[in-house]
């Protein structure tokens, strides 16, 4: 079975892609994934926050600006195992691409066009076949306007473009206006994919103690109808790669994914509930199901589920939502 696929410029056996997770970010579990037989992974992010409170160290312990050291400090919370700082980093991006065949994609994550961005000259340097660019903004400021929240993607993204030649994909929220006029703005200001979505992690109430939870709650499979739904839109009308992102839980829902047109498709939370080994749970599946149909390869099968392709394209519209409402009340 010829699982190969295209993503962004790199070729790939498979589309199975390890998402940023802590899985990725530690080379014993970087080759289990490898050997499970993922067609690429993505590293967990290097934050703008990490690189500038290095900076600030930096500037404390040359004493070259005193009194801005503690207090860019304290924008992160203290480094855990997770957040292994700058200089570790690169270290993880050239030992992660020695170690293993597969391309080794980094990842930033930031929220302005500032310095930090020269990290991803540094990533490219250090061996990083692709960066991914993740700009968590939740606009809490209720003076910030939707054209200036697209605009911070956009400049970012034009930033690192012009900093690296290997290609960069940018993880998407899935809360524009628009989805699809931001995907082309985008695709225009250089990216070469689009990771569809990013997760936004919401917060919950603790009722005793009246403390806002952060709880890190692992995604399930009823989450991927919303990528389902702009996968299936934006495919066969986009020049970048789609990398469908968010709630995989099984083999059928790399399958749906790949039916609505994505290039790859990512998986974490599945890999931290079964283990890397469960990729390779997920690539039988994929080709099980292939097989059973006669197909040799992804080529024939990939967005003949997309909106452009369906006989009924209103299936992805207002129509069916009717359709849906309707058919509940009458049954
Ligand atoms: C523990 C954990 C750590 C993660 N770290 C990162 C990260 O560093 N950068 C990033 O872009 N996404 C990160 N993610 C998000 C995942 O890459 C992925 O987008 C998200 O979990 C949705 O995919 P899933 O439904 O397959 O889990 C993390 C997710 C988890 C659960």
């Amino acid at each position: 079975m010829d699982l190969a696929t295209n993503y962004m410029g790199l070729t790939l056996k498979n589309p199975l892609v390890a998402s940023a997770s802590p899985l990725t970010g530690k080379l014993d579990t970087i080759r289990q994934i490898e050997d499970a037989g993922a067609g690429a992974i993505v590293l967990p992010s290097l934050f703008q926050e990490e690189i500038e409170a290095e900076a600030a160290r930096y500037d404390l312990l040359t004493a070259v600006n005193t009194e801005s050291g503690p207090e860019a400090q304290s924008y992160f919370p203290a480094l855990t195992d997770y957040n292994i700082g700058p200089h570790n980093y690169l270290e993880l991006v050239r030992r992660a691409s020695e170690a293993v065949d597969l391309p080794v994609i980094a990842s930033l994550n930031g929220i302005t066009d500032a310095g930090w961005i020269s990290y991803a000259k540094q990533i490219e340097g250090a061996g990083a076949k692709g960066l991914e660019l993740n700009i968590y903004f939740i606009p809490a400021d209720l003076t910030t306007t939707g054209r200036e929240v697209e605009q911070r993607y956009l400049d970012i993204l034009r930033s690192v473009r012009a900093a690296v030649s290997i290609p960069v994909a940018i993880k998407l929220s899935p809360y524009f206006s628009s989805i699809g006029n931001m995907a082309l703005a985008l695709q225009d200001a250089g990216a070469d994919a689009l990771v569809m979505f990013n997760r936004f992690y919401q917060p919950d109430l603790d009722l005793l103690k009246l403390q806002v939870l952060t709880d890190l709650e692992f995604s399930e499979p009823n989450e991927i109808r919303l990528p389902l739904l702009w996968l299936a839109v934006l495919a066969c009308r986009m020049k970048v790669s789609l990398a469908a992102s968010t709630g995989v839980g099984s083999a059928d829902d790399v399958v749906k994914y790949l039916l609505v047109g994505a290039d790859v498709v990512m998986t974490t939370s599945a890999l931290l509930r079964h283990g890397p080994g469960y990729i390779a749970t997920l690539l039988e599946g994929l080709a099980a199901w292939l097989a059973a149909r006669d197909f040799a390869s992804l080529q024939p099968v990939r967005g003949i589920m997309s909106q452009h392709r369906l006989r009924d394209p209103q299936a992805f519209e207002r129509a069916n939502y009717i359709k849906i409402l309707q058919g509940y009340r009458q049954s």
